[in-house]
């Protein structure tokens, strides 16, 4: 559930903020977030787990805006970070390092270096040779580094192939048969302590029954090393519930986590959650104007001001995302549109084959914008990134401002004058 809804005007809130009015005054593209979605979605799984012990650590890829951070910051939650940047927004929104997870297939020196100095919860270590080059970083500083091993179950997710990572042909984690002669291995590096154990099979899982086949063979390699004297304190199953973008039916966070909790049973295990989607996805959507309506004889192509750039999910993974007029009170004529950008790229659209009563001029919004949109936003074309707005209530907070032309070629150089 999230909070835009038309109100009794007609028109489209993000709680009690006129989209129209915001678009008004900030323009668009324009991607607006709810505070209380957010907190919403964070709590759902936070009660959902309740007694049992467990550390919920936003995916920072999804959303990493430094208010969307810092509103899940003030909850207590913990992260999920892929880069040093990421770790340093973190920081920056006010979380807490103790409650970092540091995943990715190729974390540098310098970003280890960097995690090990602010005491993060743990790495989650990808490959053999990240496991060598972690256990070297930390004893060149004298320190000791908390780990967990990603482990790769070969379960089908079930999802898009771009986004389904637990399959052995993926490029994550490591293959489960290897996994407990690598803990062996990682038990004899002196610099290393084992904590946890580490999976995540993919995004947008509509179903539990894939994570539980995951758990399932991952308390089977629990027991096999604790039989070695390895003994793992906390399971992080990792993020991918998926949500509601059309007509899936994702289990809601509190059957999820319940099922996993019941597997668990009465294990002394922390478990380490890592939603990125669940929480942010429907907690923003992204205002567009249409500039003109072209009617074709194959086709009709209503475009509008944001583009693939803005919002890549449509063109890179086929990703349907609802497009609704932004006042629902107006009176036009209704065509089946294909909702295209500005981009030069038959790639370039938003969405295809949507029936809208739309004219020049009119608002849409793109709904389920808050995870992998802004994030995933390019300046392809030479377009300025849209600027990024929370609202709270009534209140509405520029979260990050629309870029400038000249923030285009920052950084940029002519070549020395001959
Ligand atoms: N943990 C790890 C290690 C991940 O790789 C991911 C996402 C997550 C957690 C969070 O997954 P979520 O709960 O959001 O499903 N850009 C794509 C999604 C890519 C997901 C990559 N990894 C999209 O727009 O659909």
């Amino acid at each position: 559930m999230d909070y835009f809804n038309y109100q009794e005007d007609g028109r489209l809130y993000g709680e009690a903020c006129d989209l129209t009015a915001l678009a008004a005054q900030h323009g668009t593209p324009l991607y607006v977030y709810s505070r209380a979605t957010l907190e919403r979605h964070w709590h759902a799984f936070d009660q959902a787990a309740g007694d049992f012990p467990h550390l919920i650590c936003y995916a920072v890829k999804a959303n990493s805006n430094l208010a969307v951070l810092e509103v899940l910051a003030r909850l207590g939650s913990g992260f999920d970070i892929v880069s040093k940047g990421e770790l340093c927004r973190v920081l920056a929104a006010g979380g807490d390092a103790s409650k970092v997870v540091f995943s990715g297939v190729g974390k540098r020196v310098d970003e280890i270096e960097f995690a090990l100095e602010k005491n993060i919860f743990c790495f989650n270590v990808e490959s053999v040779a990240e496991l060598s080059r972690i256990n070297e970083v930390a004893g060149r500083m004298g320190r000791v580094a908390p780990i967990s091993i990603r482990v790769n179950p070969d379960i089908d997710a079930g999802t898009h192939p771009y986004i389904s990572t637990g399959l052995k042909e993926n490029k994550f984690g490591i293959p489960i048969e290897q996994a407990q002669d690598i803990y062996r291995h990682a038990a004899e590096m002196k610099n290393l302590a084992i904590h946890g154990l580490d999976c995540h099979i993919g995004s947008q899982l509509t179903e539990v029954a894939p994570f539980l086949e995951a758990v399932d063979k991952l308390l089977v390699l629990i027991d096999a090393l604790a039989a070695d004297g390895i003994h793992i304190k906390h399971l992080d199953v990792g993020g991918g519930l998926g949500v509601r973008y059309d007509d899936e039916t994702p289990p809601e966070p509190k059957e999820y986590v319940a099922q996993i909790k019941a597997k668990l049973a009465d294990r002394k295990l922390t478990l380490v959650f890592e939603p990125g989607r669940a929480i942010a996805a429907n907690a923003g959507v992204l205002l567009t104007r249409v500039e003109h309506l072209k009617p074709g004889e194959e086709k009709s192509f209503a475009i509008v001001d944001a583009a693939m750039n803005d919002l890549i999910r449509p063109a890179l993974y086929s990703a349907w995302q609802a497009i609704i007029p932004v006042d629902s009170t107006l009176e036009r004529p209704s065509a089946v549109y294909d909702v295209v950008g500005p981009i030069c790229e038959t790639g370039d659209f938003i969405g295809k084959d949507r029936e809208l009563a739309i004219t020049e001029g009119d608002l849409l919004a793109v709904r389920s914008a808050g995870a992998y949109g802004f994030v995933m936003a390019s300046n392809y074309n030479s377009r300025p990134r849209g600027a990024e707005i929370m609202v709270d209530g009534a209140t509405a907070t520029v979260v990050r401002e629309r870029e400038q032309l000249n923030d285009l070629w920052r950084g940029e150089h002519l070549l020395p004058k001959a």
